[in-house]
């Protein structure tokens, strides 16, 4: 990915930034078409892990939908050129003006996750005299093996409604004349690396789409929602997801019937590993029991790292020196702005330049003005 003649333009330019490799994203999406757009499935790309134009441009031209969970992330969609009829919308606490932005649009799908929200969205339908499209986000109560705070779908989170709501649910929807009822949604969290909670959900799906039928609901459309995880340690082997066992796996367990449209919204496995977040090395202190490598991109740049102790892998681009070791700091004021520690890194020096890796997802959406940071900038490699 880093050639040398990469790494002299990227050593041109003001650091901390972010740097998009265009083509690995175009071979991610192709692997996505090979495996998944193939077998008839909708893709929707969580716009939530990067609302980059030019990566949206190029998601677009590969015949993905989007999944929003924003009033703003539908307008963005809209804009970039995707078509409302493309787009999901969910998300616990949707406002009323963003369920007016959805109406106005026609969009696809609304995910609705609660009986409130219902409701309040047949309401407003009624008063524009329209009727919305809707799919119920089921909480399906799996363990989907991966770090709590982007775990959604247990029973214990905030997310879609829990199955001893359903009775409740089939006796309100016959009074809900302008929402109609298409599909079944799914959401059981992000980074899952093994298949295992994925199959346990499809097991779960078929259970409960024959519970609706059963009721008079039969689906247009099942909504998987996404959550396939990234190679984080070793970017470079595994820069394409293995959609082929991922999409598989729901060709193999998931009951679809005629006619009846499966749906997905990945966000991270399409755009994880195709963005780095570059910097400069600003000082090497000697501490006590380790040296600290201090860098000029922080947690306000990259959140990951101090939220979820996620690990990213540092390569040093200008240093090909033996090895010591290092914490990979930031300059921001808390500990928590550590993005590796005690890692064996070739000897770095003020000035080096390092690439943090697999950070085009929920990374540069998720930067902040902490501190009064200029906003992270973006570099895209056919520009370079
Ligand atoms: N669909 C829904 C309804 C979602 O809430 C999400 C992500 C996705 C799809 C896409 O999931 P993915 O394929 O990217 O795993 N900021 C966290 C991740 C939060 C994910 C939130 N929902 C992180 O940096 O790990």
């Amino acid at each position: 990915m880093f050639t040398p003649e990469l790494i002299k333009k990227l050593d041109q330019i003001q650091t901390p930034f972010y740097y998009y490799d265009l083509d690995l994203l175009d071979d991610t999406l192709a692997a996505v078409n090979q495996h998944g757009l193939s077998k008839g499935y909708h893709i929707h790309f969580a716009i939530k892990a990067n609302f980059n134009y030019k990566i949206l441009n190029r998601i677009l031209e590969a015949g993905l939908g989007i999944d929003c969970v924003s009033g703003r992330e539908i307008e963005r969609a809209i804009d970039a050129g995707f078509n409302p009829n493309q787009i999901a919308f969910a998300g616990v606490g949707k406002t009323d003006e963003e369920l007016e932005i959805g109406l106005q649009h026609k969009i696809y799908s609304f995910n609705c996750e609660s009986i409130e929200e219902l409701i309040v969205l047949n309401d407003l339908a009624s008063s524009n005299g329209q009727v919305a499209d809707v799919a119920i986000r089921l909480n399906p109560n799996i363990q989907a093996n991966t770090h709590k705070y982007i775990t959604t779908g247990l029973n214990e989170n905030k997310f879609g409604i829990t199955i001893d709501k359903l009775p409740a649910l089939f006796e309100l929807l016959p009074e809900l004349s302008s929402i109609k009822l298409k599909g079944i949604h799914f959401h059981i969290g992000s980074q899952i690396e093994d298949l295992n909670p994925f199959e346990q959900l499809c097991d779960k799906v078929n259970e409960l789409q024959t519970v609706f039928e059963e009721k008079g609901h039969p689906l247009e459309h099942i909504n998987i929602g996404g959550g396939f995880g990234i190679d984080y340690s070793d970017p470079d082997t595994h820069s394409i997801p293995d959609f082929k066992s991922f999409f598989e796996l729901f060709d193999k367990k998931l009951n679809v019937r005629k006619g009846q449209k499966v749906h997905f919204e990945l966000g991270r496995s399409i755009v994880g590993q195709c963005g780095s977040l570059i910097s400069k090395v600003l000082f090497i202190k000697e501490g006590y029991t380790t040296n600290f490598a201090i860098i000029d991109a922080g947690m306000t740049e990259l959140i990951r790292p101090a939220l979820y102790q996620a690990s990213h892998r540092v390569d040093v681009l200008t240093s090909k020196k033996s090895p010591k070791i290092y914490d990979v700091v930031g300059p921001i004021c808390e500990s928590s702005d550590t993005f590796q520690r005690g890692i064996s890194l070739p000897a770095i020096e003020r000035g080096d330049l390092v690439a943090i890796r697999s950070a085009g997802a929920y990374g540069e959406v998720m930067s902040s003005g902490f501190n009064l940071r200029d906003r992270v900038k973006a570099y895209y490699s056919d520009e370079l």
